[in-house]
């Protein structure tokens, strides 16, 4: 049975200035996922805090929020058979020093705080951030 779903991810500030952003997208393209939009914006501190408000009362929130407002991120919507799964398995694990070899996280983070990458943790939530970054919806 198929499975589509298009799910939110993030390169965080700290991989646009790594100029990670082509390669990170190469590597959803591999897996066989489809954009079905991108902005290149520096988030706002609204949307930083609706983006992130599960995560307020934890002791990194306001960390969090100075880091993902502090520069460029590159905001996507990317589509394909489970693609949320799919593109949380290619992230790698939150903390870079347990992602498995050749995430994303493994590959390129060596911080949990500046982990390069964000991206939707299930279907109730992509659709949340797909929502709150492409309020005028998305490509077919
Ligand atoms: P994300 O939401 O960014 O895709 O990351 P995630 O699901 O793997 O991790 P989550 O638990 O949602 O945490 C969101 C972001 O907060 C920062 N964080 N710092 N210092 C810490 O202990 C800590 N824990 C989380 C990370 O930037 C993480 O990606
Ligand atoms: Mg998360």
């Amino acid at each position: 049975m198929s499975n589509a779903q298009t799910t939110f991810i993030m390169i965080k500030p700290d991989g646009v200035e790594r100029g990670l952003t082509d390669e990170i997208i190469g590597r959803f393209n591999r897996i066989g996922l489809r954009m079905r939009g991108r902005r290149d914006l520096t988030p706002p501190m609204k949307l930083a805090e609706t983006h992130y408000a599960i995560h307020k009362e934890r002791p990194f929130y306001p960390d969090l929020i100075e880091f993902i407002t502090s520069g460029p991120v590159v905001a996507m919507a990317w589509h394909g058979e489970d693609a949320i799964a799919a593109s949380r398995k290619l992230i790698g694990a939150t903390n870079w020093e347990d992602a498995a070899p050749g995430t994303i996280r493994a590959d390129f983070a060596r911080s949990i705080d500046k982990n390069i990458i964000h991206g939707s943790d299930g279907e109730e939530t992509a659709a949340f951030e797909l929502g709150l970054w492409f309020p005028d919806g998305l490509e077919d």
